[in-house]
């Protein structure tokens, strides 16, 4: 039985948001292909999640102990690095990811949980055998240089995802949402059949 983490950040709510039609579609067909795996979605605009404090910083990087699985400001990063899958969703918001995604991240990057210092200076990440999915809409298109140089949310995700030691990533991006050419109920639709596919062997 595997634990998914599905992490959903948007001011916007279901129903309005784009990228949570795909990715609520892809977490229901996930369900129905595995109907025995644990999702847990954690919606971080629900989460009151706020910038670190100093002795948050404090307890992040701290040596951790039998007790710090009970910390509530590593109860994050405990949580990440106990569940096997990842679905992260997230549109692109100012070339990168909301910024409620990156205070989260703050909280999962914790010393002894997700990575560590290594004797010889350098940093190892703790997770093993994870996987990954980015689902994000963008209202404009960046698959193609030079705009693909311009988008830094999916990259910032694969980058800090490969720190952690989770290698296999998939990135589900549909694009040109805000082009008044693009027929978005469409290009949706399209998107969610893609996912259903996808979930079948996540
Ligand atoms: C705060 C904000 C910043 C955005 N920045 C970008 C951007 O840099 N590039 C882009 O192509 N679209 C940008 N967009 C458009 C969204 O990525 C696009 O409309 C997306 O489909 C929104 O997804 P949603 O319906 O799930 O909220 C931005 C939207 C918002 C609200």
């Amino acid at each position: 039985m595997s634990k998914v983490l599905y992490i959903k950040a948007n001011a916007k709510p279901e129903g309005i948001s784009r990228t949570f039609k795909l990715s609520d579609s892809f977490i229901e067909a996930y369900k129905s292909s595995y109907p025995n795996d644990e999702v847990i979605t954690l919606d971080l605009y629900k989460e009151n999640i706020k910038p670190l404090t100093e002795d948050d910083i404090s307890a992040i990087y701290s040596p951790k102990t039998d007790q710090s699985r009970n910390h509530p400001v590593l109860r994050y990063a405990y949580e990440f690095a106990e569940a096997d899958k990842y679905v992260i969703a997230a549109p692109l918001w100012n070339l990168s990811i909301p910024g409620i995604l990156k205070l989260y991240f703050d909280y999962v990057t914790a010393t002894g949980i997700t990575f560590n210092y290594t004797s010889g200076g350098g940093v190892a990440g703790l997770l093993e055998n994870k996987k990954a999915i980015h689902i994000v809409t963008r209202g404009g298109e960046y698959s193609e240089p030079p705009m693909s140089e311009y988008e830094m949310g999916d990259k910032y995700l694969r980058v800090l995802l490969g720190f952690y030691g989770v290698n296999d990533i998939s990135t589900f991006a549909v694009e040109n949402m805000d082009r008044s050419d693009t027929n978005v109920e469409a290009v949706l639709e399209k998107g969610v059949k893609e996912l259903q596919e996808k979930a079948k062997d996540f």
